[in-house]
């Protein structure tokens, strides 16, 4: 069949359950919500529109997904799934094959909703069942003897018997547009919950001769939505595994799959070990041989090959060269950039600062502002005080400059190439090349000093 396709989500559902003041849909998996995983799954369907329905929480949801190139319908009062889709008939239009899926179901496949399209044709209604160890809550597909589909009945409206029926309608079909809409205008509300049941569709069909063939996921998560906090953390971990398989299948070595989080795009390279609490955020790439070590956070950030990030760093929005040593407990903020072969150790800060080829700041220090040539030595507990109350001000080190512990540069101020400064200088002025530059108060000793005895 040729006909061109429309995808209905349907997300207006308010979510009670999840005990937030958040629509259901804007829930996160990944960091991603569960609609924009829902819209992401037909993205390769190739459908002439995708039109998602929303109620609740309405502008909320529009505008936090206004990036996602959607056809946005409004259901103001939530008068069940057939009402849901029946809003969005209008822009769907004649003789086009329909798929209805769920907004709140976020690990469907596009395999698996390729193949109910697949399954879909003139006459020819596509339906997702699933069999369910505990198909409680669920519709239950009710079968002849001779095992074609007869009807869908809601669980509150099943008898005892249909109750058993493990056979389950995940709400995930594809028809014909023509049918659809002829039947949505026959639904009425004469059921348990008084609401116009999508489902009920499938009586309908059946009394007009029209085939009903069912498909299964390949997988049952793919099938499981979300109305609570424990269902939500379930499919977070189910769709983390995913991630780390796909890592692992590309040769990465994940200490532990079940500790580790990946909420964004991660790229690597050859030979990566991660190994456990890492969180990655956002876009991310690190190069061959990069070693994640045990909680770091890497936040919109690219590694270079052959860097290790020792643990417990934090590093966000960052450029990191070869080889770098970084951490353990190091923090680098925004707009950094490090080149090759530097070294940034314990309680180490580091803010909108380029940093050159093979320079150490090991221990203690906060570098922001900041320009740093090549091969210099930042000793323990430097500071660049960039910021004078009011604006924030540069501070340029050059190449081989060497910095002794416990300096303070007080920007704006510039240190020359091949420059010392001795330790525990406050440095107000430009330091001039090649020489040593230190601010100290002479140290004394006091010949004969005796230290206070306590008093008896
Ligand atoms: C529905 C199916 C049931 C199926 C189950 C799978 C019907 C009548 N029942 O039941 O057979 O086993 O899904 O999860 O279709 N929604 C709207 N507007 C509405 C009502 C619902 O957009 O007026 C959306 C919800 O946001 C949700 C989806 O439709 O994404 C399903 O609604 P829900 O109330 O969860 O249906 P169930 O009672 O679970
Ligand atoms: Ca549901």
């Amino acid at each position: 069949m040729s006909h061109s396709l429309h995808i209905i989500i349907l997300a207006a559902g308010q979510g009670t359950r999840m005990k937030s003041d958040l629509p259901k849909v804007l829930h996160k998996i990944g960091a991603k919500p569960l609609l924009e995983h829902a819209i992401d799954a037909t993205r390769s369907l190739d459908a002439e529109a995708i039109h998602v329905i929303y109620g609740h929480g309405g502008e909320q949801v529009t505008k936090a997904l206004s990036h996602c190139n959607v056809n946005w319908i409004e259901q103001t009062e939530q008068l069940g799934t057939g009402h849901a889709v029946l809003q969005a008939m209008p822009a769907v239009g004649h003789n086009k094959i329909v798929l209805i899926t769920y907004g709140d179901v976020p690990l469907i496949t596009d395999r698996t909703l390729q193949n109910i399209i697949g399954h879909t044709a003139e006459n020819t209604l596509a339906l997702l069942t699933a069999e369910l160890s505990n198909p409680m809550g669920y519709g239950r597909i009710v079968r002849s003897d001779l095992g074609d589909v007869r009807e869908i009945v809601e669980e509150k409206d099943a008898t005892a018997e249909q109750k058993k029926i493990n056979e389950i309608n995940t709400g995930m079909l594809a028809v014909n547009s023509d049918l659809l809409m002829r039947w949505l205008d026959g639904l009425e509300t004469d059921n348990a919950q008084g609401e116009y049941y999508l489902t009920d569709i499938i009586s309908m069909a059946v009394i007009e001769g029209v085939e009903i063939k069912t498909i299964s996921p390949t997988e049952l998560v793919e099938i499981e939505g979300v109305n609570n906090k424990r269902q939500l953390a379930n499919l977070e971990r189910v769709y983390q595994r995913k991630q780390a398989d796909l890592l692992m299948d590309k040769g990465v070595t994940i200490a532990d799959p079940s500790r580790f989080d990946l909420r964004g795009e991660l790229k690597v390279g050859k030979d990566v070990e991660i190994d456990v609490n890492v969180v990655i955020e956002g876009q991310v790439s690190v190069g061959d041989r990069v070693k994640l070590g045990p909680n770091n956070v890497i936040i919109n950030s690219s590694i270079g090959d052959d860097t290790i990030i020792l643990p417990n760093c934090v590093i966000e929005k960052a450029i990191i060269g070869k080889n770098c040593d970084i951490g353990p407990f190091s923090r680098i903020r925004p707009d950094t950039q490090l080149a090759e072969n530097v070294k940034v150790g314990n309680f180490v800060e580091i803010k909108k600062s380029t940093v050159d080829t093979g320079s150490k700041i090991n221990h203690l220090s906060y570098v922001g502002d900041t320009t740093m040539g090549a091969r210099v030595n930042v000793g323990a507990g430097t500071i660049t005080c960039n910021y004078d109350g009011a604006n924030k001000h540069q501070t340029i080190i050059e190449d081989d400059v060497f910095i002794g512990s416990d300096t303070q540069l007080v920007a704006p101020v510039k240190v020359g190439a091949g420059a010392t400064i001795g330790a525990g200088s406050t440095i107000t002025h430009d330091a001039p090349e090649q020489e040593l530059t230190l601010s100290r108060s002479p140290q004394k000793a006091r010949k004969g000093w005796k230290r206070p005895k306590k008093n008896k």
